[in-house]
């Protein structure tokens, strides 16, 4: 991973930066020289990783935003609009119910839809029709192995992130001549504040030797956002594994469709 302030442009904004995931992307671009807009509900955090940040020679904004909010897109565009955001990284996505569908309230499933969908979808359109215009830019959604096929307890976040994977996958074919990279995350289990507070509930044992580091995710995703339309954890490129199909065969099936439409001779 090098290059990516000169592959994107100066700024990257992350939605869901705080912790976890979303705070080692964070670390990593910083790292790489991008300026960071830090986006999150709580101020606390994302003060004390801008504070972490202040000595790493990037300037980092932070704005406290509910991406679960109707107006959660154009707040984002109102902060960005000074800065030039060549990467838009989406972390923010579990689900923090915790219940089965019929046991939770329908207003939690709309939430939970709305930030993972709506929300994703809105904030694609307005950074990429920025990103097509440089004629570059990265699009990074973090996604779940759920995405490929129904678990019980979590069917609306299986759902959502199975919107995800097709929206990405069709945006990586479709955004490609416009030198947009984009790239759906599929993440495994991860040792982050959110899962550790949800399986803690739950009643269930914490094993965060079981799980994927946040640092490791985070890494591996930027690696890859060049590679995409997938990457999925733990798994190499041509490998189907636990996805059932590899990513290398998605990407297959997806260049074949995109190379018989119209689309792809546009640019
Ligand atoms: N951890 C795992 O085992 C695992 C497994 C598969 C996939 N994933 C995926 O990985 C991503 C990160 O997961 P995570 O476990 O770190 O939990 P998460 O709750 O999705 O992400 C945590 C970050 O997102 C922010 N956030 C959450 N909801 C928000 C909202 N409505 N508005 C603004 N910011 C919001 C949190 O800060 P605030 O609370 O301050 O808002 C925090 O910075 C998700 O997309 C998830 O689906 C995780």
């Amino acid at each position: 991973m090098s290059g990516l302030a000169e592959r994107y442009g100066p700024w990257a904004l992350i939605a869901g930066a705080s912790e976890g995931t979303g705070a080692e992307f964070a670390r990593q671009l910083a790292e790489e020289g991008l300026n960071l807009i830090l986006v999150a509900r709580r101020e606390g955090p994302l003060d004390a990783l801008a504070a972490e940040l202040a000595g790493s020679g990037v300037k980092v904004v932070t704005a406290t935003v509910d991406l679960a909010g109707k107006d959660a897109v154009a707040r984002l565009a109102e902060v960005a609009a000074p800065f030039e955001v060549g990467l838009l990284v989406f972390n923010a996505g579990a689900d923090p119910n915790g219940v089965g569908f019929l046991d939770g309230d329908l207003a939690a499933w709309t939430e939970l839809a709305t930030r993972n969908c709506l929300t994703v979808m809105a904030a694609c359109h307005h950074f990429g029709r920025l990103m097509r215009a440089r004629g570059r830019g990265g699009l990074l959604v973090c996604g779940s192995g759920v995405c490929y096929g129904g678990i019980p307890g979590i069917g609306v976040y299986g759902a959502t992130k199975a919107f995800d994977l097709n929206l990405m996958e069709s945006l990586w074919a479709e955004l490609k001549p416009n030198g947009i990279d984009v790239l759906y995350l599929v993440m495994g289990r991860t040792d982050t504040p959110a899962h550790r507070k949800l399986t803690l509930e739950q009643g269930r044992d914490w094993e965060p030797e079981t799980m994927a580091s946040a640092a490791d995710v985070a890494r591996l995703g930027l690696e890859r956002l060049p590679h995409g339309p997938i990457q999925n954890w733990g798994l190499a490129d041509d490998e189907a594994g636990w996805a059932t199909i590899s990513a290398a065969d998605r990407r297959r099936r997806i260049e074949a469709i995109a190379g018989a439409s119209s689309y792809a001779k546009k640019g």
